[in-house]
């Protein structure tokens, strides 16, 4: 994202359901890129007061990631239908690997 625009992050208009849902993909995927990227910055420092900050802001995102997932679920039937079906598709693949779980 280019932070010196500051009309680099406006939408031009009001977005329809499935852009929508796009966007929201986008946004996890953002919630996803910064948790990874605290982790990294906790992995590479000793500061103790560092690590307690990124930890919790780590969290935060981890939690905006799941708010995130059920907003799209509500906003795109496909996906919440592969949610639905992920346990038992997560079973048959380790299953099939030989895999207990
Ligand atoms: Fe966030």
């Amino acid at each position: 994202m280019d932070l010196s625009n500051p009309f680099g992050t406006l939408v031009a208009r009001k977005m329809e359901k499935n852009e929508l849902a796009r966007a929201i993909s986008q946004d996890i995927a953002a919630e996803l890129d910064a948790a990874a990227l605290y982790q990294a910055h906790i992995d590479a420092t000793d500061d103790e007061r560092a690590k307690a900050v990124l930890a919790h802001i780590r969290d935060e995102e981890k939690e905006h990631v799941a708010e995130f997932m059920k907003l799209l679920e509500m906003l795109d039937p496909i996906q919440a239908a592969k949610m639905a079906d992920r346990d038992s598709d997560i079973s048959e693949i380790l299953s099939a690997a030989g895999i207990d779980i």
